[in-house]
């Protein structure tokens, strides 16, 4: 048996495919090709003018410079209650159902935290934002992985009743990140009951809540019936508004939970910096219509992305119900799993998915999405995230990130296509 490393608690998570896929880009870097960095969701569209002219005025007012304690996060939470009740409908305290963030993934770490103790389980999905299973890690958490459906959603029905016992959190994220994914009212209502039932909190990591089409609200289960009473909702400012490095979010929810995730956070953060928070302040104020112009930007991209694909002689089923999209050859054999709802043509299937992500299954039974993305970056400088680094649910898929202009994407799509035909998977290859 080999002794544990120096210095090191059983809290802190492995690492994970993301480390190799990082040294494989440098090792692609140090090689003199260019990378096309697909696998990583940091926004490339640009922050919006008025919230940088706001940061940049507050950076000359000494009011801004000192520590910033609860009562100088009070405009924010203020804007941020008054956002959602525009919004949803429902009037929040900010002093007792908000808090501020230093985004949505602290935010979640620390309401890990603070709402279970080591060894309590928490319910999520078998496919996730990667950031989860280190929270819960760090946390101490048993994490009890809940099965997809064909609609991409977990199917609350099949947690087992033990399960639902030991668990103190069920933790969602819709629009998802990375299946994109997306959760009607009624969906969000059978897990509130649930968590009721149960006593259980349901935190929704909320950080796409803007990236939705067609002009429609994606739903938010706070303001749900009984949401108040056992939902805690994380939202950001790093999707909607670009604003990914400068670090800001808040929580709205449940006031036990919130006061939690306070008390935690007292002895770890001074929260952010003020005016950063003027800077959300403007943010929320912005008209829907900059919300409604950038989501139409991922939207004509994942379009562009998928057409090039299909130009490649890859069958790329967009479900209508379902937001998982295949990459299988002509006779289609990739799409015959679980996961795959009808497969229809592009033309006659609804809009891509919204979000930021195309999720796509690798053709073929048990392809390793890890050593494909480790070759197509070395080969093509195209680099996208494997699906094992979403959990146990995502061996044989890959994530691409929409982070770059229509036409890199259909490159991509190009180099994409050639590198499968190269490492064999087959089904992907045109006119086979
Ligand atoms: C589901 C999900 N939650 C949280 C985050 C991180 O949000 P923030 O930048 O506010 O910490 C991301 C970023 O990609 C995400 O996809």
């Amino acid at each position: 048996m080999t002794s544990p490393p120096a210095f090191r608690s059983s809290r802190v998570p492995a690492s994970g495919p993301f480390l190799q896929m990082d040294i494989a880009k440098t090792a692609a870097r140090k090689n003199g090709v260019v990378v096309v960095d697909l696998s990583i969701g940091a926004s490339d569209l640009a922050p919006p003018a008025e919230a940088l002219e706001t940061l940049k005025a507050s950076v000359d007012d000494p009011a801004t410079h000192s520590y910033c304690l609860k009562s100088g996060t009070q405009p924010l939470l203020e804007a941020a209650v008054g956002w959602y009740g525009e919004r949803y409908g429902l009037q929040l305290d900010p002093g007792a159902e908000a808090l501020s963030l230093i985004g949505a993934q602290e935010g979640l770490a620390h309401a890990l935290l603070a709402v279970a103790d080591a060894g309590d389980a928490i319910l999520m999905t078998e496919v996730a934002y990667p950031s989860y299973f280190g929270a819960v890690q760090v946390a101490g958490l048993q994490p009890v992985y809940m099965r997809l459906g064909p609609d991409l959603l977990p199917l609350l029905d099949a947690v087992e009743q033990a399960d639902l016992r030991r668990a103190k959190v069920l933790l969602l994220n819709y629009p998802n990140n990375p299946t994109s994914a997306v959760a009607s009212a009624e969906f969000f209502q059978r897990a509130i009951d649930l968590c009721r039932a149960n006593g259980i909190l349901l935190i929704h990591d909320n950080p796409y809540v803007d990236l939705v089409f067609g002009g429609g609200t994606s739903p938010s289960p706070l303001c749900l019936p009984g949401g108040r009473e056992c939902v805690l909702e994380l939202f950001s400012f790093a999707k909607s508004f670009h604003l990914g490095g400068f670090r800001l979010g808040f929580a709205l929810g449940n006031r036990n939970a919130i006061a939690s995730l306070e008390a935690v956070k007292g002895p770890i953060d001074f929260n952010q910096y003020k005016g950063i928070m003027r800077m959300g302040i403007t943010c929320l104020g912005l008209p829907r219509e900059v919300l409604l112009r950038d989501a139409l930007v991922w939207q004509r991209r994942a379009a562009a992305l998928v057409e090039a694909l299909r130009r490649e002689g890859c069958e790329v089923s967009m479900p209508t119900a379902a937001l998982v999209s295949c990459l299988g050859g002509p006779e289609g054999t990739a799409c015959h799993d679980v996961r795959a709802l009808v497969s229809l043509p592009l033309a006659a299937a609804a809009a891509p998915p919204p979000g930021m992500y195309l999720w796509l299954r690798l053709p073929g039974q048990g392809a390793d999405d890890v050593s494909f993305c480790q070759q197509l970056v070395a080969r093509t400088g195209v680099a996208l995230a494997p699906g094992q680094g979403f959990g146990p649910g995502g061996r044989g898929f890959v994530r691409v990130a929409l982070v770059q202009p229509e036409e890199v994407l259909a490159t991509c799509a190009v180099q994409i296509v050639a590198a499968m035909r190269e490492v064999g998977l087959q089904a992907a290859v045109p006119n086979a």
